[in-house]
């Protein structure tokens, strides 16, 4: 039987809240349709946003929202997006599906999204294609609050007051789609760009994000710090806030991806491998900036991650539609209790991407929309935002999978708010339930506050238009306590939550 040890003496950080944030890029629907369906249409909204999505954005918490892209970032001309909507620039989307973009949906469209769903915003800027200039103007314009041309511009477009930027992204995949750049390049780019990201407000600083590696690599890790941070005031807010890290799990490859619904047992415990490895990517960056900052001042925001898969059948490659099934509810799990048991470094990471795109939370088709298997997950998960996170260990819980693809049958992390002790354990075991002892190192009176679990009655269960409710968090009561230990049965292929108090 495995044993959960939780040392209430013993906190390791806090959870930031902006770990559970959301990456929305002008990428398939994931913004047209997803969320903005503009003023006149017939679905629900307030100000062009769809009033379903954004209700069911508030319940899971979204701390944070990334835009416009990834790849879209670096191709993205601010300008493009402001301004009477008639007469914005009609582009093509090189990157994705080479569609129309309309630029219906810019700067300030975007700040009502975050507006309306209550979340902090995270702009990323164009480093690839822009110019510096430009993106030092993009900033006045959003931030300054004065008599300047862009703060000007800005109040003639409609917006008086200036917005709250909380976190601005200078370049995205800078060693890919965002201008093949080398190491040495980039940071030396970085180093340029960002110091016309100005502080206008003091108030209210916005924390600057350097493009970070996509891969296990540290060469690109090193050479930035090498260059930029003897740079790095000892505050935070100065030259580099934070650094992003890119993990997608593709389950057998780029090239051997898979469908999103149908797989084989050992592909599902290849992709909780694949999954798994986000952790071996951290503390290989974690090394690397240990011996440049051991102060911690620096951040990594994973900004991009989740489940890649191949596109649902019949629609448009380049829109990266997928279904999400019991499997990336696993892949939630795993990958958010990583993240929780890594707040030292981890301070903000972003689900790619929030609505019909990659592992979304949520898919829409019309005015339907479902809550995939993964906003459940999010919505368990809600209660650590902004946690201590406690120690914890597990022991004897021993390992499950195939013998190429072996992992750990359970997996877990334990945070505490308000006196609540939240614990999320993740069942990893295709066939197997696992009993897990939960043991406190104060011995005091114990009750579950609340449990619940996401699972299925198969593995590749999920929520269809007509089936909207296949795979959803619902009560668990498969636990017992004599009131101070507390002994949980976790069902397998599960995602399971218990509060305690
Ligand atoms: O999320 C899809 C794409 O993946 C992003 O645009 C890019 O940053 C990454 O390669």
């Amino acid at each position: 039987m495995a044993k959960l040890t939780i040392n209430e003496n013993k906190t390791c950080g806090t959870i930031a809240p902006e770990i559970y944030g959301h990456f929305s890029e002008h990428l398939g629907r994931c913004i047209y349709d997803g969320v903005f369906v503009g003023e006149q249409s017939d679905i629900p909204n307030v100000n062009g946003m769809r009033t379903d999505v954004v209700e069911a954005l508030k319940e899971i918490k979204v701390p944070v929202l990334r835009w416009p892209g990834g790849c879209f970032a670096d191709e993205y001309h601010w300008k493009d997006g402001i301004g009477p909507k008639a007469s914005r620039k009609k582009l093509v989307n090189t990157h994705w599906g080479g569609v129309t973009e309309d630029n219906s949906f810019g700067t300030h469209e975007f700040m009502e999204l975050c507006r309306q769903i209550g979340c902090k915003t995270y702009v990323n800027g164009n480093l690839g294609s822009g110019t510096v200039q430009e993106m030092s103007e993009w900033v006045e314009y959003m931030t300054f609050n004065g008599v300047s041309p862009m703060a000007e511009l800005r109040k003639k477009n409609g917006h008086e007051e200036p917005w709250a930027v909380d976190y601005f992204g200078v370049g995205n995949e800078n060693w890919g789609c965002g201008g093949n750049m080398t190491a040495e390049h980039y940071a030396n780019e970085y180093r340029r760009y960002q110091t016309y990201v100005r502080q206008y407000d003091k108030d209210h600083p916005v924390a600057k994000i350097a493009c970070g590696p996509g891969t296990e690599d540290t060469h690109w890790t090193r050479v930035l710090l090498e260059t930029c941070y003897d740079h790095a005031p000892a505050n935070t807010h100065g030259f580099m806030d934070l650094m992003s890290l890119h993990y997608y799990v593709f389950p057998g490859g780029w090239d051997d991806r898979g469908a999103a619904t149908e797989y084989s047992d050992e592909r599902w415990y290849q992709t909780l491998f694949k999954a798994l490895g986000i952790e071996k990517m951290i503390a290989g960056h974690t090394a690397v900036i240990d011996q440049f900052d051991p102060e911690k001042k620096i951040g990594f925001a994973v900004d991009e991650w989740g489940n890649w898969f191949d596109v649902e059948k019949g629609t448009n490659p380049g829109f990266l539609y997928q279904q999400s099934t019991v499997r990336d509810a696993l892949v939630a799990g795993i990958t958010l209790n990583i993240f929780n048991k890594r707040c030292d470094r981890v301070r903000m990471a972003c689900l790619a991407q929030m609505i019909n795109v990659l592992q979304s939370v949520i898919l829409t088709e019309g005015d339907r929309m479902v809550k995939t298997p993964t906003w459940h997950v999010l919505h368990q998960f809600r209660h650590h935002q902004g946690a201590e996170l406690l120690e914890s260990a597990l022991t004897e819980a021993g390992e499950t999978g195939t013998e190429k693809w072996t992992v750990p049958a359970v997996t877990e992390s334990v945070s505490r708010k308000d006196g609540i002790i939240t614990i999320t354990l993740n069942n990893l075991s295709l066939t197997d339930a696992q009993e897990v002892t939960v043991q406190f190192t104060e011995d005091a009176a114990r009750t579950v506050t609340e449990a619940t679990v996401v699972t299925g009655s198969d593995v590749h269960d999920h929520n269809t238009f007509d089936t909207p409710e296949t795979v959803k968090e619902t009560a668990f009561s498969d636990y017992r306590s004599d009131g101070r230990k507390l002994t949980v049965t976790l069902p397998k292929a599960g995602v399971v939550m218990l509060r305690v108090k």
